[in-house]
């Protein structure tokens, strides 16, 4: 059954609207009957319905809040709307609904009482959720730093306890239990280390090869996985160099490698694990906020399981791993590298085929 019944009498568009055909936001035309008396061109595209569709067709059934539209236009053919700002969903046939941010004004017209202008807020949502993610991310690095700094300072007089008591001890059996602080107060050292260690050493910047970067990260690869895998290069030879800290770029393009080579670990068996890594300039990149005009993607792409559907959203996070042993710091550390580098790193993973991006800005 179509959801509508639209009235043919209606089908006139008044002339005095026309003008609106020119605005970019979708503008809806309300009849003090309910019945959408005129449409722009944006509203067609944004409804996916043709004027003819559009014009008669009772307006609030176009959206999900229906008695919420219904108010709206009691309220201004009383003349006591006004102006007024909602979240609206925009009902689609076989489609999600799509939210818009509505702008209700009264035309204060007795036979067209209500405009509505529509604004598609998936690209503002988006963009919200980002930046969202952002802070997120900002505040998990500095609760660690902290909490990392509070183990750290305990944790070297626990070792030197243990080895004084070490040396008290008379059997090789007892010292086995000292040996065991020992061993674990060493690996939560160096766990520590690596969880402070994007924020030790000096950055060092200028102009890096991408192509250079890319090849030592391919040589460590292959010297660790030296059967079963191939990594193929698709470069752009016109890519420019990137500005930014070529030890950096070369430790966070090599996690997310080893990540890649790790998770190949099947196929590498069957002999035909592949890592792709492809570069290219790219356009109109949006990173935290700022627009740039061309930035460098550097995308890592393999042919494996794909990431843990429940690691999906965390994978960047700390100490989240989906590996018997991982510390879960690699995508971390490789995530505050690419930043410090002005830059972003992105994922979309499925069975069969992750993709890494790597995102630096020129500009
Ligand atoms: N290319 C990939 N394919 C499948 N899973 C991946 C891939 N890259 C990362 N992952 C998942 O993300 C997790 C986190 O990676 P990482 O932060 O490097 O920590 P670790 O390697 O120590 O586990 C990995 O354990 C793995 O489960
Ligand atoms: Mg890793």
């Amino acid at each position: 059954m179509s959801w509508f019944d639209a009235d043919p009498a209606a089908l006139e568009a008044p002339a005095r609207y026309a003008g609106l055909d020119l605005l970019a936001t979708a503008v809806l035309i309300v009849g003090a009957d309910g019945a959408v008396a005129y449409a722009n061109q944006a509203a067609e595209q944004l409804f996916d319905l043709s004027r003819r569709s559009l014009v008669g067709h009772r307006a609030a059934r176009l959206f999900a809040e229906e008695g919420e539209v219904e108010q709206m236009l009691a309220e201004a053919c009383a003349n006591n709307l006004g102006l007024r700002r909602q979240l609206l969903s925009v009902r689609r046939p076989h489609r999600e609904p799509l939210p818009v941010q509505a702008v209700a004004s009264a035309l204060y017209a007795d036979d067209t009482p209500l405009a509505l202008e529509l604004a598609e807020i998936e690209q503002q949502l988006k963009v919200t959720r980002e930046e969202h993610q952002l802070d997120q991310t900002e505040a998990n690095r500095q609760l660690l730093r902290s909490l990392a700094h509070e183990i750290k300072n305990p944790l070297g007089g626990i070792r030197g306890a243990a080895q004084l008591l070490e040396g008290e001890l008379a059997s090789a059996e007892q010292r086995e239990y000292t040996r065991v602080i020992i061993g674990e107060a060493d690996r939560l050292q160096s766990l520590v280390d690596r969880l402070l260690a994007p924020h030790r050493h000096p950055r060092v910047v200028g102009p890096v090869n991408i192509h250079e970067v890319c090849e030592r990260v391919r040589a460590v690869i292959l010297a660790e996985f030296p059967r079963g895998l191939a990594v193929r290069r698709d470069y752009d030879a016109s890519v420019p160099d990137v500005h930014g800290d070529r030890e950096q770029l070369i430790q966070a393009l090599l996690n997310v490698v080893r990540n890649a080579a790790q998770a190949l670990d099947a196929r590498i068996a069957a002999g035909d694990a592949e890592i792709v890594l492809r570069t290219r300039v790219a356009r109109q990149v949006t990173i935290a906020r700022h627009r740039h005009r061309l930035a460098l993607a550097l995308h890592v792409i393999d042919n494996g399981p794909g990431i843990p559907e429940e690691l999906k959203e965390r994978i960047f996070y700390p100490l989240v791993s989906g590996r018997e042993g991982g510390s879960g710091l690699g995508l971390t550390l490789a995530q505050t590298f690419i930043q410090q580098n002005d830059g972003a790193i992105e994922v979309d993973s499925r069975p069969g085929r992750t993709e890494f991006r790597i995102l630096i800005p020129y500009t």
